[in-house]
């Protein structure tokens, strides 16, 4: 039996993260030997991307897409999913190269692909997801921007910032990568609403997610305020859709009540 997932790439985006990569790789490669890695570096200062070029030498499960400048994790990501699907993949994941999200748990996501799900989200706020080492201030902005996130949009979703994923190539041929929102990382809720939106399979599995040790966050201030203001955006805009298919249907309803009390009324 052939699964999706017999033909998996992972997707590592990397800037400065020279101490984290070859430890992200190594755990990857030990926890599932059979997935491919794609290391998407944007010209790290630090030196990244010759140390990646120095793990795909190496092993041929590995390759390397080395990208000018930093161009942000939208565009990383983006030049990542059309490089996988140019090659064939069948599924195509995200991971943090920094240890948040634990190539241990892979074999969850890939699992629920096989099971028929379209988009697997890793998931802190499930039942059963955790998030390790956060302080209480960022685990309240998430927690809080995700519980916003999901009452503005429905879909019932509870984590769709999550940056730890599984897509079938289907998912991605249906999007237009080029118009996703790369504001901060706004391009994930993005992805997973629009996914939602066309109906495929998008489902949630509990991870534990753990804060970076070794490097820095690029995540900056901005983000959370942009973001919120993007989904406000897109929520208003769905809700005003859905009233508008209501009023179509409302109209009808009382067009038809209207005309059959005129025939009572003339009998
Ligand atoms: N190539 C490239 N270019 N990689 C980048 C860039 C960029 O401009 N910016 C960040 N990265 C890489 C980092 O090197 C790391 O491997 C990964 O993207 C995530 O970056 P972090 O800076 O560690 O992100 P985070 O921990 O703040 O955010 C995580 O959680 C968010 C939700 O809370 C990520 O998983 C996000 O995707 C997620 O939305
Ligand atoms: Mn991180």
């Amino acid at each position: 039996m052939t699964n999706p997932s017999d033909a998996t790439l992972v997707i590592i985006p990397t800037y400065n993260e020279l101490e984290n990569l070859p430890l992200i790789v190594g755990r990857v490669r030990a926890a599932t030997p059979e997935v491919d890695i794609l290391i998407v570096d944007d010209n790290s200062p630090d030196g990244t991307g010759k140390k990646a070029d120095e793990l795909a030498a190496e092993d041929n499960h590995i390759s390397v897409l080395h990208r000018e400048g930093k161009g942000g994790l939208c565009g990383a990501y983006v030049a990542g999913f059309r490089w996988g699907l140019e090659a064939g993949y069948t599924v195509l994941c995200e991971m943090d190269a920094d240890g948040s999200h634990a190539p241990e748990q892979l074999h969850l996501l890939l699992a629920e692909v096989d099971d028929g799900a379209d988009l697997v989200i890793g998931s802190r706020y499930v039942p059963g997801g955790r998030v390790v080492n956060w302080p209480k201030n960022r685990l309240v902005l998430s927690k809080g921007g995700n519980a916003y996130i999901s009452l503005m949009l429905g879909g019932g979703l509870s984590d769709m910032t999550a940056g730890y994923r599984a897509y079938r190539r289907e998912v991605l041929e249906a999007m237009d990568l080029e118009e996703l929102s790369d504001a901060g990382y706004i391009f994930q809720v993005d992805l997973a609403w629009r996914a939602v939106q066309a109906g495929f399979d998008v489902r949630e599995v509990p991870i534990t997610f753990t804060e970076r040790e070794i490097g820095e966050s690029k995540l900056d201030g901005s983000f959370v305020k942009d973001s919120l203001f993007e989904v406000t955006r897109w929520g208003l805009s769905h809700r005003a859709g859905q009233l508008t298919e209501f009023a179509k249907v409302a109209k009808g309803m009382i067009g038809y009540e209207y005309n059959r009390w005129q025939r009572m009324r003339h009998r």
